[in-house]
């Protein structure tokens, strides 16, 4: 029997190279520049460096062009010394000797010293910075989560380029590069009326700020790609004026008189160069608000149900009687219950600053695959931290004990989480309903979430329930905790949620979810399920 096997080094390189992939993947996963606002401090620093270094080489220039500028007035006196009397001048042997020496040498020094390049060592140094800035993934990454802002709030692009974000007015702007960014990566996605914003947005910008040299955009590129846009969004009469406009800059511009030709010939015969997609026809904020993006709006009618009150509650354990938490009854179905200044800000710090060293792009569990796994639909960073980690931790657990009287063994860790631009986590549930996984096996499904809030968030990043229309705006200090399962151990589809995008504010999070094996005589009635 012949076999036909790979010679083994070639399959030992294959997996090295298939391994160093995934490793690779692994690392920029977790680097995910936006995804926190922790994460991005460090660009700040990184930042001074570059500025540090391109002082540097700042400091090279002025100090050639020091040289330059003496030489050039001493060179200057002398040759116009020669130049006013130019006979008696070179009838000297002295002076010409000096003369064609010059001519010959000094000349040729001249020229190799201007072309000796200056700041080689500024310029390295940027190069090997680069490692750690962010990528073009970095950068598409943001701008989908601009986007994201803008589309779940219901935000005009010209607005949030002048920095009025949900009704509030910041100091802060865009330039025509940021948006001209927005509109090519968009254009990119195919997301073509957001891009037609952003676009248009640019050539306002462009005519009310200057840019710095190297980076100044052409109002021409940017015009072509406007037009672009709008010949995909079938406005083609529109394509045509910023055609026009553009050709008055540059009447001989042969690639925007091609283009003008194309769409008059567009126009002629009626064509419609792309296919009318729905998402196309719809104008910018005019659709309604889905259920999510109303909760994320404030904009759920609030409880009528006389049920819902707050008391303090002291019955679940001794602890609890001589220190009675705030708590408020959120719904019935699912519990929910929120309690409030459950944390100190001693404590917020202590949890935040163990966190921040170790923060990872947060992933999902994903059942086709059996294993967490980093996807677009949660982008935040987290860390994890066993019951027993420190004091503070054991503390914590104690805390959640005291408040839903359920015993913590077999639970999850503690999970710590810091949203950034953007930070989101799409709608879903938290348990797994999933009988016979890895997951489920030990300890059984999630019965309970425990949901600590470390941060006011200035602006966005509510907890969204939207089938029971509830909506948790982040406290600093306050806690959330509903049941995911029935009584029956059934999950509770009712307790679909998410998190919605931060706006403005570093929105800090801290959860426990609360595994049902080691509740069995807490809830007896989930026996019948175990
Ligand atoms: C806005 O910011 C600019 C520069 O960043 C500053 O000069 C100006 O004083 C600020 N204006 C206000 C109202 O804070
Ligand atoms: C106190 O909280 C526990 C757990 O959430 C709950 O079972 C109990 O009914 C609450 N007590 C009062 C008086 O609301
Ligand atoms: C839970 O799993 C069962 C069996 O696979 C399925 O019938 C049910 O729809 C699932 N429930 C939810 C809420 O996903
Ligand atoms: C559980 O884990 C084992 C080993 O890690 C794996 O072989 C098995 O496929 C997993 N089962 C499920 C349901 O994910």
């Amino acid at each position: 029997m012949r076999s036909s096997k790979w010679p083994l080094s070639l399959v030992m390189l294959l997996t090295c190279q298939v391994l160093l992939l995934l490793l690779i993947r692994q690392v920029r996963g977790e680097e995910s520049h936006c995804t926190s606002v922790a994460g991005m401090v460090k660009l700040l620093d990184l930042e001074a460096q570059l500025i540090d270094n391109l002082e540097d080489y700042a400091v090279e220039l002025e100090k050639k062009l020091e040289t330059v500028r003496r030489s050039i007035t001493s060179l200057r006196l002398e040759n116009d010394k020669a130049r006013s009397s130019t006979e008696e001048y070179l009838s000297n042997p002295l002076n010409s000797f000096s003369l064609i020496r010059r001519m010959n040498r000094d000349w040729m020094i001249w020229q190799l010293y201007m072309e000796d390049p200056i700041g080689l060592p500024q310029v390295e140094k940027i190069q090997e910075l680069r490692e750690h800035m962010p990528t073009n993934t970095d950068v598409e990454e943001a701008v989908t989560a601009l986007d994201r802002i803008q589309n779940t709030y219901g935000l005009k692009v010209s607005h949030i380029a002048h920095g009025l974000l949900n009704g509030k007015q910041y100091n802060v702007s865009f330039t025509a590069l940021d948006t001209y960014a927005m509109g090519q990566i968009l254009f990119d996605q195919e997301n073509y009326l957001a891009a037609a914003s952003w676009l248009y947005q640019s050539i306002v910008l462009m005519e009310v700020y200057k840019l710095p040299a190297p980076l100044e955009l052409s109002k021409n590129e940017v015009q072509m790609v406007y037009a672009e846009t709008l010949l995909k969004l079938n406005q083609n009469a529109d394509a045509l004026k910023v055609v026009n406009i553009a050709l008055t800059d540059r009447p001989h511009d042969i690639k925007l008189l091609m283009k003008k030709s194309e769409i008059e010939t567009l126009i002629r015969t009626g064509t419609k160069s792309a296919p009318l997609l729905k998402k196309t026809l719809q104008v910018q904020g005019t659709e309604a608000p889905t259920a999510y993006q109303m909760g994320c709006r404030g904009q759920f009618p609030a409880s009528t149900d006389g049920r819902l009150h707050c008391r303090y509650n002291s019955t679940t354990s001794p602890f609890l009687i001589l220190a009675p938490l705030k708590m408020e009854l959120v719904g019935l179905d699912p519990y929910m219950v929120l309690y409030h200044d459950v944390l100190s800000s001693k404590e917020i710090e202590e949890l935040q600053g163990m966190a921040t060293p170790g923060l990872k792009r947060a992933t999902v569990f994903q059942a086709s695959s059996g294993r967490n796994e980093v996807v677009k639909t949660r982008t935040s960073k987290v860390a994890w931290f066993p019951d027993s980690f420190s004091p503070l931790t054991l503390r914590l657990n104690a805390r959640i004990t005291d408040m839903t009287g359920f015993n913590l063994h077999g639970s999850e860790m503690l999970q710590l989480m810091n949203y950034g631009l953007g930070g989101h986590y799409d709608k879903h549930y938290d348990f797994f309903n999933q009988t016979n996984s890895n997951m489920t096996a030990m300890s059984g499904d999630r019965i309970a979430t425990v949901l600590f809030y470390l941060t006011d968030v200035e602006q966005g990043g509510a907890t969204v329930f939207p089938n029971i229309q509830k909506a948790i705006f982040p406290q600093r200090g306050s806690v959330i905790m509903w049941y995911n399962l029935k009584d029956d151990g059934v999950p509770n589809t009712q307790t679909l949620h998410a998190a919605c995008p931060v706006i403005v504010g570093s929105k800090w999070v801290c959860n426990k979810w609360i595994r049902e094996r080691e509740q069995l005589f807490r809830r007896p009635c989930l026996k019948k399920r175990l």
